[in-house]
């Protein structure tokens, strides 16, 4: 059986990366932020997971506006990245796990979860940079991968409670899968944060608090809004809290203890923050 070691979930914003390619790390404006992943480092050579899970949001990248799956799960042998606009360098390609995904997307529509499923998927700016982030300077990726991508862009998006579910859905995929593999699961995106709009440049540090002392213990409690409530709360794209909804739901019912936690406003436009969850 399949082992799931814990869970990490941080922000992707993508200037992070043109930090990670200036060496910027120790920068005043930087360090703040990067300081939260001395853990991480330490937390994965520790637990050297063979697989990861990451929920996250495609931004334009590989889904556009005129045909956006709510759920769609990669089952490819191999992901791109490519250039988004940002002025990033493109990252290497990410190994898939494909009879991984075929086992989960099989679970997920069994248990009626009709997800798109991709055996091509480009992945942007919120998986790379965490990648990143989680594993700096390495020649090839020491992971390989299953993307699940949430559309938290085009309205209508899928509630919080739906997103909840979704993941507990994986978890018990998980849970049924005969591989021995030891799996991280990855949340991306958030905190609060308005990129565009009336309200552009707005950060909620009390909605991401509750977000933040939630997650672990009672995950219920952040579906008790419904999208219309999280944009208001979080902002236009701290919606992208439903893929840490999602990948708390992966990680299953089990008590979990938060590992790390790190918080810092802003980085660019966003209140940037990166937790690690684990097994009680
Ligand atoms: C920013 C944040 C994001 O989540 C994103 O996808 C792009 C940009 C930002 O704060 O600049
Ligand atoms: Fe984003």
């Amino acid at each position: 059986m399949a082992r799931i070691i814990g869970g990490i979930a941080t922000t992707h914003v993508p200037s992070i990366g043109k930090a990670i390619a200036d060496h910027m790390e120790k920068d005043p404006y930087w360090s703040p932020f990067f300081k939260g992943f001395d853990f991480v480092h330490g937390w994965l050579k520790l637990h050297r997971p063979d697989v990861v899970v990451v929920f996250s949001n495609d931004h334009g990248l590989n889904f556009f506006l005129d045909k956006m799956p709510t759920f769609a799960v990669g089952a490819a042998a191999e992901y791109r990245n490519a250039d988004e606009g940002w002025g990033l360098p493109v990252y290497k390609p990410f190994r898939g796990a494909p009879e991984l995904s075929w086992h989960i997307i099989e679970s997920l529509v069994d248990q009626e979860f009709d997800v798109t499923m991709c055996q091509e998927m480009l992945v942007d700016h919120a998986l790379s940079i965490p990648f990143e982030l989680a594993w700096p300077d390495c020649d090839a990726w020491p992971v390989r991968l299953v993307p699940i991508a949430i559309n938290t862009v085009q309205h209508p998006l899928p509630s919080a409670k739906r997103c909840l579910a979704l993941g507990r859905a994986v978890n018990h995929a998980l849970q049924s899968w005969h591989g021995g593999e030891r799996i991280v699961v990855i949340g991306t995106g958030g905190l609060s944060h308005q990129l565009d709009g009336q309200r552009a440049g707005f950060i909620n540090p009390v909605y991401d608090r509750f977000c933040l002392d939630n997650l672990a213990s009672d995950p219920d409690l952040l579906t008790r809004d419904s999208v219309r409530q999280i944009v208001e709360k979080g902002g236009t794209q701290g919606v992208e809290i439903l893929n840490w909804i999602a990948a708390r739901g992966a990680l299953g019912d089990l008590a979990l203890h938060e590992a790390s936690r790190n918080y810092h406003i802003p980085i660019s436009n966003t209140a940037a923050a990166t937790v690690i969850l684990e097994p009680a």
